[in-house]
């Protein structure tokens, strides 16, 4: 018996030196379309985690979401806020999947670097590599004009890498490194590092150098069901690479979890020296049929001991993790924390809230805050197109649409309008927007009997509601389907259901990298009409997340 306590006793300061996962959270953290994230830690700007995600067509380009909790994420700022900084975007990129692909954001010397790469018509053989740079990422307008490095591997997903000689490093998918100038933009010939475990599409690698390693982790199988990660490391930066024998380190691929897709992921350290990963993922289940939110972000904890291969938790809903920073949402940035209500009244001398996103960049005079004789309203000027543009689409066919994404299972979105079109054609709505060819929309408009590919529902606005403005609604009937109502705004009671319409409308297809965004539009359908609509009380409310197939919880960031 004594020989027992003894060896009891001998274990107690192990156990308590040996780190616990023993936090509790739920995923996802960035809940929305926020797709393909690189995030990392700078503790010289006060603590915080920064990650940036994909836009594809959306304006702003790159938000950058901070956190010191890792579970509170602000809007801290969006990259590309200027029609310069990707000068091609309204006239090239003419599929809805092309534009800004995946980023990777790091912190070097005082300064944050973003890089990222602009697909154009689908070409994923000669990618432009954009980067932009800030010592201040609180703020929109302090990010900087756009620099080019050079792409001998022509493949989206680059990575920078800073070695400990100085010398600056790029990976591309395929997987690709070259050495490049960040001065200059010059880049060395691309050397075809590795393969990746013979899984499609190996892609999204980040370099992180360890212990006389360097350790190639990337994301292969496509984007899809079969997407994981997998890791390889050599002494060498330009290999030979060894493939780590329990590849994939993270994957739901040929499981039954609700979680699904998981994979290009991001590593990083906590300030207690704790690894955790951001990954992609959709809340979709293997039949990966419904996912109007696409793409999400995902927080997972790994361990990475001295000399050994990484560990990655496998992503839940319900997840455990090293202990969090204490939850703070003292946190700068431009915008409010994600899957938080919004409402927006548009006050005389207001801006329009920085974390509303256009499909392309706007025509700015389309969208006017508290116009003369309209004081807290956002007026929206009508274009031609419509939201799918005419019948002969073409990329710099502007559109009239605000929005901001879909963050949460279940929400309530509401606008209330004023709008008093006159011409054939004219017509101003609320859409759930996927892309351009698919989007679901309630508006009030005058429409002519012409047959449409998929006949609307229509019906005759009440006369006792014409003298003053229309709530339009969109809520969720359940985790799958739309509602669309409308009501007088003077009397909510009045409100009819004018219409379901399932989520899986917005879901892959046209937007197989995207996510649904919320919003407003006007247009004439190609008429002569001018009317303007004149959107009020703006109100977004999450409701609740599904994190499994039967559990739900509330909103993290929910506040009334
Ligand atoms: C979690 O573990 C850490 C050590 O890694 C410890 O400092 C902390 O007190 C623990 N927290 C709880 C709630 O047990
Ligand atoms: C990757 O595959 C290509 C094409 O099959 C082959 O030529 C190349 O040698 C491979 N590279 C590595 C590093 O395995
Ligand atoms: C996943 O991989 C399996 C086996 O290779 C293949 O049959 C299937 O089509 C793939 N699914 C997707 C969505 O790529
Ligand atoms: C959009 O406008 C075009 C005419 O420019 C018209 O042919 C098409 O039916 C409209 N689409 C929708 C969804 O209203
Ligand atoms: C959301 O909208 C539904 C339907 O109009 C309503 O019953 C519910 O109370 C609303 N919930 C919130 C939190 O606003
Ligand atoms: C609008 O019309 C309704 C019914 O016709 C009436 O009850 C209401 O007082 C009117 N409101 C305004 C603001 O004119
Ligand atoms: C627009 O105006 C022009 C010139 O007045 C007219 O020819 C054309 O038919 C109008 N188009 C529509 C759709 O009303
Ligand atoms: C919707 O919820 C049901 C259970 O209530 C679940 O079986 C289904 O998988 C969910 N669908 C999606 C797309 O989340």
């Amino acid at each position: 018996m004594k020989t027992f306590f003894r060896v009891l006793v001998a274990l107690l300061p192990l156990v308590s030196t040996t780190r616990a996962l023993n936090s509790t959270y739920t995923n996802p953290v960035l809940p929305g379309w926020h797709s393909d994230p690189s995030c990392t830690f700078v503790p010289e700007l006060d603590n915080t985690f920064f990650c940036v995600t994909s836009t594809f067509l959306a304006f702003p380009g790159i938000p950058v979401y901070a956190s010191k909790d890792l579970l509170n994420w602000r809007l801290a700022s969006s990259i590309i806020t200027r029609s310069e900084q990707i000068p091609l975007l309204n006239t090239d990129y003419s599929r809805q999947s092309d534009g800004v692909f995946a980023a990777t954001i790091r912190y070097h010397d005082g300064i944050l670097y973003v890089i990222t790469a602009l697909v154009n018509g689908g070409d994923f053989t000669a990618v432009k590599i954009p980067f932009f740079t800030t010592t201040d990422p609180f703020k929109s307008e302090a990010w900087s004009d756009v620099k080019y490095i050079e792409n001998p591997s022509g493949d989206i997903d680059p990575d920078t890498f800073w070695d400990d000689d100085g010398k600056v490093y790029m990976a591309t998918a395929g997987v690709h490194v070259v050495s490049i100038d960040l001065e200059t933009g010059a880049a060395t010939e691309a050397v075809r590092v590795w393969n990746g475990t013979g899984g499609p599409f190996p892609e999204g690698p980040h370099v992180y150098k360890r212990d006389g390693y360097y350790y190639l982790l990337i994301g292969e199988g496509g984007t899809e069901l079969n997407h994981s990660v997998t890791i390889a490391r050599s002494r060498d930066i330009y290999g030979p690479y060894e493939s780590y024998a329990a590849n994939p380190i993270l994957t739901n691929r040929g499981t039954d979890q609700y979680m699904q897709t998981v994979g290009h992921c991001d590593l990083f350290q906590d300030a207690n020296g704790n690894w955790w990963g951001m990954a992609l993922a959709t809340r979709s289940g293997p039949d990966w049929t419904i996912y109007p939110m696409g793409r999400e972000s995902v927080l997972f904890p790994a361990t990475w001991n001295k000399g050994e291969w990484p560990i990655l938790q496998p992503v839940r809903g319900k997840m455990e993790g090293w202990q969090l920073p204490p939850p703070t949402r003292d946190v700068r940035g431009v915008g409010p924390f994600v899957d938080e209500s919004n409402s927006y009244e548009f006050e005389p001398g207001s801006t329009i809230p920085e974390q509303l996103v256009y499909w392309r960049t706007p025509v700015p005079s389309s969208y006017i805050v508290s116009p003369p004789g309209h004081p807290g309203t956002l007026q929206l000027s009508p274009l031609k197109s419509n939201l799918t543009g005419p019948a002969s689409f073409r990329p710099s066919d502007d559109i009239t649409f605000i929005s901001a994404r879909q963050t949460s299972t279940r929400f309530n979105f509401s606008i209330d309008i004023s709008f008093s079109p006159t011409k054939a054609g004219e017509e101003a709505g609320i859409s759930i927007f996927l892309t351009q060819f698919q989007h679901i929309d309630l508006s009030i408009g005058v429409f002519g009997d012409a047959p449409t590919p998929h006949p609307p529902v229509t019906a005759n606005i009440p006369k006792s509601w014409m003298n003053g403005t229309i709530t339009l609604q969109v809520s969720t009937a359940n985790n799958v389907t739309y509602e669309f109502s409308a009501a007088s705004s003077r009397d909510v009671g009045s409100a009819k259901i004018l219409g379901t319409a399932s989520a899986r409308i917005v879901s892959g297809g046209t937007g197989p990298f995207t996510g649904t965004l919320v919003g407003a539009y006007a247009t004439t359908n190609g008429g002569n009409g001018t009317t303007k609509a004149y959107i009020s009380r703006w109100k977004y409310t999450p409701v609740a997340q599904q994190i499994d197939f039967d559990e739900y919880v509330p909103a993290r960031n929910y506040s009334g």
